[in-house]
């Protein structure tokens, strides 16, 4: 299964994309996680590994990416930069960073002033989602940039299961439903999280969603946001979690 992490900017995804992560793990299965955020390195500092080359990087770079893929060059077509049907396993190891069992990729990152729009890394992204096929016992968890760029982009399309994010702010309820709406559109299967949930906010909370689509709640954890904001390795297990794999494994299973 490919599951598609999203939601406001600060909900808590990538967060969240490391506990599931992490929980699927304990269950047995294999985990890649993808990272098709731009901008934020926050993925790599939850696993507690260094920023190192990325998947955009080790093709070039964007202009030599984009080269690669204009259909006025039939050899050096998107086809022929991956395998039409790839494993993880085929995932060039220098793009590839593990921690703990877990293997993450980054799609690419920008880097300088000027250099043009990100567009190139949801072409790439979506291009390698397409491409993978995963065996019963892997897991693609896709860590997403804030907002709802990725539905314009059609990353999502190559998954098959979207996580909405949803924190306690009313944008993040707007987000959502907005959420939902495309991946209905899509005919994507959708659920939501609830996160940083507080005995005060969870009647708000539940109020401003589809409670039946909501597979989890994640309460306010301070120990988390205090690692966090060390700049820390994610260290603790949230129990909630637990269940949420649990119904993601049912939904696998059906
Ligand atoms: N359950 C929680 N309890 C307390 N703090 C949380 C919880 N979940 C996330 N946070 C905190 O919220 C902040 C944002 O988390 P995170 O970086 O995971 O969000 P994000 O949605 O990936 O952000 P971005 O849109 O910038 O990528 C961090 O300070 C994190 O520690
Ligand atoms: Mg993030």
């Amino acid at each position: 299964m490919k599951i598609l992490v999203c939601g406001k900017g600060g909900s808590g995804k990538s967060t969240i994309c490391i506990l599931l992560a992490k929980s699927l793990q304990k269950c047995g299965f294999n985990i890649l996680l993808v990272d098709t955020d731009e901008s934020n390195y926050g993925l790599h500092r939850l696993m507690g590994v260094l920023p190192s080359k990325n998947l955009m990087d080790n093709l070039g770079g964007k202009k030599k990416f984009k080269e690669k893929i204009n259909p006025t060059y039939p050899l050096l077509s998107g086809e022929s930069i991956f395998p039409d049907k790839m494993k993880i396993s085929d995932i060039p190891k220098e793009s590839l960073v593990q921690s703990e069992g877990l293997n993450l990729l980054v799609i690419g990152k920008i880097h300088d002033f000027g250099e043009g729009c990100a567009c190139p890394m949801g072409v790439l992204s979506k291009m390698i989602l397409s491409k993978l096929v995963i065996d019963d016992g892997e897991i693609i968890i896709v860590d997403t940039e804030a907002g709802i760029e990725h539905f314009g982009r059609k990353v999502d399309a190559e998954c098959d299961l979207i996580l909405s994010v949803v924190d306690p702010t009313f944008e993040s309820f707007l987000l959502n439903k907005k959420i939902k709406d495309m991946a209905e559109k899509a005919c994507i299967q959708y659920h939501s999280i609830l996160n940083k949930v507080t005995n005060d906010v969870e009647g708000i909370m539940l109020k401003n969603v589809d409670q039946d689509k909501v597979i989890g709640k994640i309460p306010y954890n301070n120990t988390l946001f205090m690692e966090n904001l060390k700049g820390e390795q994610l260290k603790i297990s949230i129990p909630e979690m637990d269940k949420i794999s649990g119904i993601i494994t049912n939904i696998i299973k059906r």
